[in-house]
């Protein structure tokens, strides 16, 4: 396999499905509160990238996932799979969309609070949210995979969390998942050098606790080992002849660069 560079006609594909998966999470946000199952928000979700968006939901039927989004909640990593159990006060969950426009993907995913959460998880929603940052602020042409990796890692370990090892980001277009791998730990100046013209996601999922993870009998839910809360924050991205575009952007984040100091 090899790193697919997309052309002028493809960069605009992507920017429409970035553009829906990102508009797919401003939407549910209105609906996560307290009662409400993942079911319904998988529901709610489903019908508005089918109905509304003339779009398709990535997940649904993708390697035998059986649901449209991705519901992680509290301890849970990633790949969570929707089900009737009821949100409750003080529940942090990670909403993951990925739409399919015009045969090309957009993923993006955001942490969201169910009522009042207490200050450790609302600082390890922030922690992971601004190491999802610090990686997309690297990019540019002339930097390699690692520093990306390098940059998270180093951020989120000096906030005293720590970096999932066993999942990354990944190229992304008319495949859901492409090369390269985008690791969220690693080493500065080594790896693939990024390119202008490629399109991949930045995802990563930070612990409270300790990096470890295991796997549930259904064979998708990851947990912390630990059972410690986890935390994910995602983007799909264009390289750009100077930076970064990111292509999942909401309104909510336009001024993304004023939290990195
Ligand atoms: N959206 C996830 C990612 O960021 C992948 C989910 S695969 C699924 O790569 F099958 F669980 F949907
Ligand atoms: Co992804
Ligand atoms: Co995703």
């Amino acid at each position: 396999m090899s790193i697919s560079i997309k052309t002028d006609e493809e960069v605009e594909k992507m920017r429409i499905a970035g553009k829906l998966a990102a508009d797919v999470l401003v939407m549910i946000e209105e609906y996560i509160k307290a009662g409400v199952s993942t079911n319904d928000l998988d529901k709610i979700c489903h019908d508005y990238i089918v109905d509304v968006q003339d779009a398709i939901p990535a997940p649904l039927n993708y390697r035998g996932f059986p649901k449209s989004i991705c519901t992680s909640l509290n301890h849970q990593v990633c790949h969570g799979i929707p089900n009737d159990k009821k949100l409750k006060n003080g529940d942090i969950i990670n909403i993951d969309i990925t739409v399919i426009k015009e045969g090309y993907h957009g993923d993006t995913s955001k942490m969201f609070a169910v009522g009042t959460i207490p200050p450790y998880a609302q600082r390890l929603c922030d922690v992971a949210h601004k190491a999802l940052y610090i990686g997309i602020n690297q990019v540019k042409p002339g930097i390699r995979l690692g520093d990306i990796g390098y940059a998270i890692q180093h951020y989120a370990e000096a906030q005293h969390t720590s970096v999932v090892r066993e999942y990354c980001g990944h190229g992304i277009g008319v495949k859901f998942h492409e090369d390269p791998q985008i690791l969220h730990y690693g080493k500065p100046h080594t790896g693939d050098l990024i390119t202008e013209g490629m399109t991949f996601t930045i995802e990563p999922m930070i612990n409270l606790g300790k990096r470890h993870i295991k796997m549930l009998g259904d064979d998708w839910t990851v947990v912390t080992k630990d059972h410690k809360l986890s935390a994910q924050w995602e983007h799909t991205l264009l390289v750009t002849k100077t930076g970064v575009d990111i292509l999942t952007l909401r309104a909510e984040e336009e001024n993304w660069r004023d939290t990195l100091d």
